[in-house]
C-alpha cells in the first residue's frame, strides 16, 4: 500500500468545493428508476444514460470523482471511447462500487447485511488496473421497532472495515458508507442516536482492521427525521444535529465526509449541506462535501427520459445541480440559484 498516494487521492476527492457524483446504481436499482419514468430497462438505455452524464460539459468544475457500476466501467460511448476514459478526460477521478448489495440478514427480521467480501481482493486488483482510484461499499441500517439491532450494526461495521482494509492494500481509497435509512416515522433524535452508535461502531472496526483513516472517506447519512415523521425540523436544526453527531463519532484524521442524499429532495440536500458549511465550516477538522446520486441525477433523469433529443437539457440540469452543491460546500448556496 502506498500511504502517500492514498492520502493524496482522498484529499483530492474533497479538495476545494468539489464533491462526488454517485452514478453507480446497480442494474436492479437503475431499472427501477427507469421503469418509474417508462424508460426501457435495457443495457443500451443504461449505457446511453451514463454517457449523457459523463459527457456533461463542465461537470468537472464541481465533481471531483464519479462512482461507477461494474457494467459501466466495461462500456463505451457511442463513438467507441471507453466511458472510463471519458470520465478521466473530464478531469474526474473514477471510482467503483464494489459491494454486492444488501441482503436479508439471517436471524434479524427487517435488517440487511451487505455482501461482497469473497473475491474482493481480486476484483479490486482488476479495477485498479482499469484505473479506478477509489471505491464504495454501502451498508444499510433501518430504524424501526426494536431495530437497528447490535448484531446488524456490528456485522455491517465489520464488513465495511474489511472492505476498507482490502481497498487500501490495493491502493484504492475506500469510501465507507453506513447509511441509516430515512424510511419510517422515527424522530430526528432517534436518527441521531442510531447514527452515532453506527459511526462509533464503524470507527472501532476500522481501527481494529488497521485502516488508515487519512486515506479514506466517510459517506454517512445526514441526521434527519424519518420521512413519515410528523415533525420535520428546519434546515438549521438538521445541520446542527448532523454536525453534533459527526463531531462525537468521526476522528479528526479522516479528511472528508461526503454525504449521501438518501431520498431527500435535491433542493433540501443542497440547503442542508450549505447550512452545515455556513454554521460550522471554519471549526471542523474534516471537509463536509457530497456524494449524491438522486439529489444530483434525478432532475436530469426526468428530463432525459430515454430520449437522445433531451440530452442537452438533461445535461444542463445535471450541471446546475452539481454547481448548487459546489456552492453548498462554500456556504454560498441559496434558493435564488434554483430560479436562475
Ligand atoms: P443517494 O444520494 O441517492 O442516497 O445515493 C447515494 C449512494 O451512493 C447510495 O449508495
Amino acid at each position: 500500500m502506498n500511504a502517500q498516494e492514498l492520502m493524496e487521492t482522498a484529499r483530492k476527492l474533497v479538495a476545494g468545493d468539489k464533491g462526488l457524483l454517485a452514478m453507480d446504481e446497480s442494474n436492479p436499482t437503475c431499472n427501477k428508476r427507469f421503469a418509474k419514468l417508462g424508460i426501457p430497462q435495457t443495457v443500451e438505455a443504461r449505457r446511453a444514460y451514463r454517457e449523457m452524464i459523463v459527457t456533461t460539459p463542465g461537470l468537472g468544475e464541481s465533481i471531483s470523482g464519479a462512482i461507477l457500476y461494474d457494467e459501466t466501467v466495461r462500456q463505451q460511448k457511442k463513438d467507441g471511447t471507453p466511458i472510463l476514459k471519458a470520465v478521466t478526460d473530464a478531469g474526474i477521478i473514477p471510482g467503483i462500487k464494489v459491494d454486492a448489495g444488501a441482503k436479508d440478514m439471517a436471524g434479524h427480521p427487517g435488517e440487511k447485511i451487505t455482501e461482497g467480501l469473497d473475491g474482493l481482493r481480486e476484483r479490486l486488483a482488476e479495477y485498479s488496473r482499469m484505473g479506478a482510484r477509489f471505491a464504495k461499499w454501502r451498508a444499510v441500517i433501518a430504524i424501526g421497532a426494536g431495530i437497528p439491532s447490535r448484531g446488524c450494526i456490528e456485522a455491517n461495521a465489520h464488513a465495511l472495515a474489511r472492505y476498507a482494509a482490502l481497498c487500501q492494500e490495493a491502493g484504492i481509497v475506500p469510501v465507507v458508507e453506513p447509511e441509516v435509512l430515512m424510511d419510517g416515522d422515527h424522530t430526528l433524535a432517534r436518527c441521531a442516536e442510531a447514527t452515532e452508535e453506527v459511526l462509533r461502531t464503524v470507527f472501532h472496526q476500522l481501527y481494529t482492521q488497521r485502516v488508515m483513516l487519512e486515506g479514506m472517506l466517510l459517506k454517512p447519512n445526514m441526521v434527519l427525521p424519518g420521512l413519515a415523521c410528523p415533525k420535520q425540523e428546519s434546515v438549521d436544526e438538521v445541520a446542527d444535529a448532523t454536525v453534533r453527531c459527526l463531531l462525537r463519532a468521526v476522528p479528526a484524521a479522516v479528511p472528508g465526509i461526503t454525504f449521501l442524499s438518501g431520498g431527500q429532495t435535491s433542493d433540501l440536500a443542497s440547503a442542508r449541506l450549505n447550512a452545515m458549511n455556513v454554521r460550522f465550516k471554519s471549526r471542523l477538522p474534516w471537509a463536509l462535501a457530497f456524494s449524491f446520486a438522486r439529489a444530483i441525477q434525478q432532475p436530469a433523469l426526468e428530463i432525459w427520459h430515454g430520449n437522445e433529443a433531451n440530452v442537452p437539457a438533461a445535461q444542463k440540469a445535471l450541471y446546475h445541480r452539481a454547481k448548487c452543491n459546489g456552492a453548498a460546500r462554500r456556504g454560498e448556496y441559496n434558493a435564488a440559484m434554483e430560479r436562475a
